[in-house]
């Protein structure tokens, strides 16, 4: 059968009509927003290149996860500035550190609050590499237990979600093995499985200071050619027990996400990443976009693509944007 019996424009004659037949939706409770935490008291530092995010300091951070909270939010990815950095990255596992303290603030003020911990030592290494670096090459082995370190002091302090980032192999098994070690057998991992080497992460190392100091990250990150890869990641990760995985970034990537999800049954989280935020924001700046409707049709996207989960910048401005369309 064929026009003009078949006229598809029927299902879209009315908004009704086509909320009806609409086949995915962007909800609030499939986002979570990323946080970036720094020490001292009223410290708000504006990230230049991402409009709308800050460093923040315990107590404003929990100033804002309280507006989070009234804005239907209830999913937050932390990521620490330290005071200091080394080679080895001792920051990033102390009990003390930035990320721990803060963790322990927010569950105690928010206990219904879902806290991921971002698991990498980029933030707390002098040289800004994701592990420990000998002979100008970072040591897979050498950095597996301090990011297991890492998880068990994370999740001791409440987070509910451990999420390396790093892209050391074997780094799921060591962090499984640490936590059950621990008592933490039901605390899930989200690896970051699919992580490219992209150009699209600039904004977010100057947010979190980030930026390695010699070299690039293409020793451990993918290569942005490969696909086949991508999926020997994300079967890797599950055979070491990962209980979600992740595609970063999301934009450049939405074949990628469509393959794992096609593939895997398991939960798909995709990173929607600092750069793509920027690009939408400052081309709204410039008033050569309509910024929302991007923000929206981009997030679609990555949802229609495979995506049951989308870590993005954007949570707030998502929710402010459908909670006054109630
Ligand atoms: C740390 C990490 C990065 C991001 C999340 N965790 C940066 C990197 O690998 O350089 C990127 C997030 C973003 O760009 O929004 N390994
Ligand atoms: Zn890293």
């Amino acid at each position: 059968m064929t026009f003009p019996i078949i006229r598809l424009r029927r299902n879209r004659r009315t908004e009704q009509i086509r909320s009806l037949v609409r086949e995915t939706t962007l909800q609030l409770e499939k986002l979570v927003y990323p946080l970036f935490v720094i020490g001292g008291t009223q410290v708000k530092n504006p990230i230049a290149s991402m409009p709308g995010c800050y460093q923040l300091s315990i107590d404003l951070l929990l100033e804002e996860v309280k507006e989070l909270q009234s804005l239907n939010i209830s999913s937050v990815i932390l990521f620490g500035i330290p005071d200091s950095k080394d080679e080895v990255g001792s920051s990033g596992y102390a009990e003390d550190g930035i990320v721990p303290t803060a963790i322990s603030a927010l569950k105690k003020e928010f206990p219904n609050l879902c806290i991921w911990a971002d698991v990498c030592l980029c933030e707390y290494t002098s040289h800004g590499h994701c592990g420990v670096v000998e002979h100008q090459t970072v040591n897979n082995d050498k950095t597996l237990p301090l990011l297991a370190e890492a998880a068990r002091v994370y999740t001791a302090a409440g987070a509910d979600i451990i999420a390396p980032s790093d892209m050391m192999d074997g780094r799921v098994d060591a962090i499984r093995a640490a936590l059950d070690a621990a008592g933490y057998e039901d605390t899930p991992i989200c690896a970051y499985s699919a992580k490219y080497a992209s150009a699209y992460y600039g904004p977010f190392r100057d947010a979190a200071g980030s930026a390695p100091g010699f070299g690039d990250r293409r020793s451990y990150q993918m290569d942005p050619a490969n696909s086949d890869e991508a999926l020997r990641e994300v079967a890797l990760d599950l055979d070491e027990g990962a209980d979600m995985v992740m595609v970063k970034p999301a934009l450049a990537y939405l074949d990628i996400i469509r393959r794992v999800k096609d593939e895997f049954m398991v939960p798909v989280v995709a990173y929607n990443v600092s750069g793509e935020y920027s690009m939408i924001k400052a081309a709204g700046q410039l008033g050569w976009i309509d910024e929302e409707r991007v923000m929206m049709e981009t997030l679609l996207s990555i949802r229609r693509a495979g995506a049951d989960i989308i870590i993005t910048y954007f949570a707030k401005d998502v929710a402010k944007l459908l909670n006054n369309r109630k």
